[in-house]
């Protein structure tokens, strides 16, 4: 029985002020769940919100890392980084991230490498654009992009892999993929899972839906067979994500 995550991913929303104001009105509606809870935050809100979780059971991740370990990377953050202040989880590979910053799905490989290698679970997004959609090649397009992201990933690290399956469209437009859409790719992900490591390693592995997560469809969504919970963006940010996480 897979546990379901039910992440926020903040994006570039709320300063460290605004994260404690946040945390601090909801963290009792969204702790103590049988889900596992993760608020991935900016860089800098992550100090102040580790401090704002304290005592509960709430994680708290990062929404990317540098796929070396320190050096001459201007702008950049570690891994390692990360781990010292208590930070658990880190997005990997976000659409957003491969739009306007460039990453590849080799890239996005070695990040999730790194983030194995240096203790943290990774969240590792794959989704099709519109027009892949529309060309009919949704399913091989999350076959391709999981299986790069997954390459030399040993079983025992990939078990510890978070997939969250993000239809480009979908995302912050307020158009949620079906429940039926979102299971065809969710399952077609754990069927590529199967075939690299087998189906007792595929069937541990959790995958989220991320896209227009509402507290109105995300109970029909998160109850579908291969779908265990979901990266929320926007209603991340709402007193809204209790009805959510309490879906
Ligand atoms: P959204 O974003 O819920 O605002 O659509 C989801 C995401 O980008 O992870």
């Amino acid at each position: 029985m897979r546990k379901k995550i039910i992440a926020g991913n903040w994006k570039m929303n709320y300063t460290p002020k605004e994260t404690k104001a946040f945390i601090d009105a909801i963290k009792d509606k969204v702790s103590g769940t049988p889900h596992e809870v993760v608020f991935c935050v900016p860089y800098v809100d992550l100090a102040t919100a580790l401090e704002a979780v304290k005592g509960t059971d709430i994680k708290i991740g990062a929404q990317n890392i540098h796929q070396e370990d320190k050096g001459a990377f201007t702008g950049e953050i570690s891994a390692d980084m990360l781990v010292e202040i208590g930070v658990t989880h880190v997005v990997i590979g976000h659409s957003e991230r491969r739009q306007y910053f460039g990453e590849t799905d080799l890239g996005v490989n070695a990040k999730a490498k790194k983030s194995l290698a240096k203790g943290l679970v990774p969240i590792i997004c794959v989704g099709e654009s519109l027009d892949q959609r529309k060309q009919g090649v949704t399913i091989d397009i999350v076959r391709l992009q999981t299986r790069i992201a997954f390459l030399d990933i040993p079983e025992g690290d990939a078990k510890k892999c978070v997939v969250a399956y993000e239809p480009i469209w979908a995302i912050g437009t307020g158009l949620t993929a079906s429940s039926d859409q979102a299971e065809e790719a969710c399952k077609a992900i754990r069927d590529v899972l199967g075939e690299i490591y087998g189906t007792a390693v595929s069937d541990e592995i959790r995958i989220q839906y991320g896209g227009s997560v509402t507290a109105s469809n995300a109970s029909e969504l998160f109850k579908m067979p291969d779908i265990d919970g979901g990266l929320v963006g926007g209603a991340s940010l709402k007193p809204d994500f209790e009805k959510i996480v309490n879906f």
